[in-house]
């Protein structure tokens, strides 16, 4: 699908976020492990959510879907099943590094594939810490899936220094830690993003600026009803969208605010934005805000490498951003962008080429050189297939003189569904 986006005069409008992804999916792969029936309010729409839904079910759980809420009956850990047919991941890689943690622990001989995107990207960083654990994997080329899991000796519990930032990769280890009869211990020395010990109300200690995470057996799993917050993540796209275009002013109810996930409020506001919380609160084990954003102007950044983890998602967001914000702007240390759902820093450099920035690329990052005033003409965008490569293209054509085009621009219902109608909603021309 070409999607055409039209320049916009200013933005005004009210907008709920949709459900987060990261939270979705975990809720789903949590109470398939609870034994009893779990109720998720607001479970979100999108295609991972929905894949790592569908991989549940495969696992054993029933899943009950009502208009805005899931009842998913979990087999608990004892229970799972393998499945007849392969567990198909879609794009996500959420489902399956976590799934393959679930699947190493459980014993079961399971077949997980994905789409082209998805059976691109390496698997070696759960690979080889879960062959310590006892597991035998297949991969094709030993890093990509399909990947053929199995296990032939008792599970082997482990302490992990995790030797990337990657909340994947750590909840991975965690989960099939909880079916360890002693407890694997997870070290993580720059914080990614903590849903899974949150929802799981794992045992956390802090020490020497490291956080260590224990799992094991004995852990309770617990009933995960509650409502999932909206996506800070697809928030991410308005309130930058909400400074760079004039005149502008969008409030986004029920935010997620997770510390470990909103370093981008930070970094808007340290860059000037006009940005304000309102109705902080928890949601189950969450914090959730509305946030009111309106134009600003934005002065240059450079982004300090160990707050990454907690803005991976939003850097091609920043990147449009930081194309309007007066002087030089920097992100270095974000080599894990490479390995997303595309190469995300190519794919970021071909969209800020397309309008026509003045930046440089670097291994690790990039270097954009930021012009309040920048404006371009029209442009076509690639996608490369990555919803968040659309979605950021999509506000950068809101800043052209005539309208551009986002090709593939279907994909934005891999974490938002409703992103097309939400931007022409809040577009408004005079
Ligand atoms: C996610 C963790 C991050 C993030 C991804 C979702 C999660 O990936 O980029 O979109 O749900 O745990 P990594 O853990 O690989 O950094």
């Amino acid at each position: 699908m070409i999607k055409k986006v039209f320049p916009s005069s200013f933005l005004k409008g009210t907008l709920s976020p949709p459900p987060d992804k990261s939270i979705s999916q975990r809720a789903a792969i949590f109470s398939l492990l609870h034994e009893g029936i779990s109720v998720i309010k607001n479970y979100s729409q999108a295609q991972d959510p929905q894949s790592a839904l569908e991989c549940v079910e495969a696992l054993g759980a029933e899943v009950t879907r009502d208009s805005n809420s899931i009842s998913v009956k979990g087999t608990g850990r004892t229970g799972i099943k393998a499945p007849k047919d392969d567990l198909d991941c879609g794009n996500s890689g959420t489902a399956m590094r976590l799934l393959a943690g679930v699947i190493v622990g459980s014993g079961k001989q399971v077949r997980m594939c994905g789409d082209a995107s998805l059976t691109s990207r390496t698997m070696t960083r759960i690979i080889d810490p879960l062959e310590k654990m006892g597991a035998h994997i297949l991969a094709r080329n030993s890093a990509y899936a399909p990947l053929m899991i199995s296990r032939n000796e008792k599970l082997k519990p482990i302490d992990f220094e995790l030797p990337i930032p990657s909340a994947q990769l750590k909840s991975c280890i965690l989960l099939a830690g909880l079916f360890g009869e002693t407890p694997t211990r997870v070290i993580e020395a720059i914080p990614s993003r903590d849903h899974t010990e949150r929802l799981l109300q794992l045992k956390v200690e802090e020490s020497n600026g490291e956080k260590i995470i224990y799992s094991s057996l004995d852990d309770e799993i617990p009933n995960q009803s509650y409502t999932v917050p909206g996506d800070f993540s697809a928030a991410a796209f308005w309130l930058v969208a909400g400074c760079i275009i004039p005149d502008s002013e969008i409030r986004l109810e029920g935010t997620g605010l997770n510390p470990t996930r909103n370093a981008l409020l930070g970094i808007l506001q340290e860059m000037g934005a006009n940005i304000t919380i309102e109705n902080e609160r928890m949601e189950g084990a969450e914090p959730v805000g509305d946030i009111i954003v309106k134009s600003s102007d934005l002065r240059a950044i450079n982004i300090p490498q160990n707050i990454i983890p907690n803005c991976i998602d939003e850097l091609p967001i920043l990147a449009v951003a930081m194309s309007f914000a007066e002087g030089i702007s920097v992100i270095s240390g974000a080599e894990e962008l490479r390995h997303k759902e595309t190469d995300r820093i190519m794919a970021i450099s071909e969209m800020l080429k397309g309008a026509g920035v003045s930046f440089e690329e670097r291994e690790d990052g990039l270097e954009i050189h930021g012009n309040p005033e920048f404006k371009f003409g029209s442009a076509t965008f690639k996608s490369f297939h990555d919803h968040r490569i659309a979605m950021a293209s999509a506000v950068l054509s809101l800043k052209g003189k005539s309208e551009s085009k986002i090709l593939d621009a279907e994909c934005a219902a891999v974490s938002y569904p409703g992103f097309w109608e939400d931007l022409e909603g809040i577009s408004k021309n005079e």
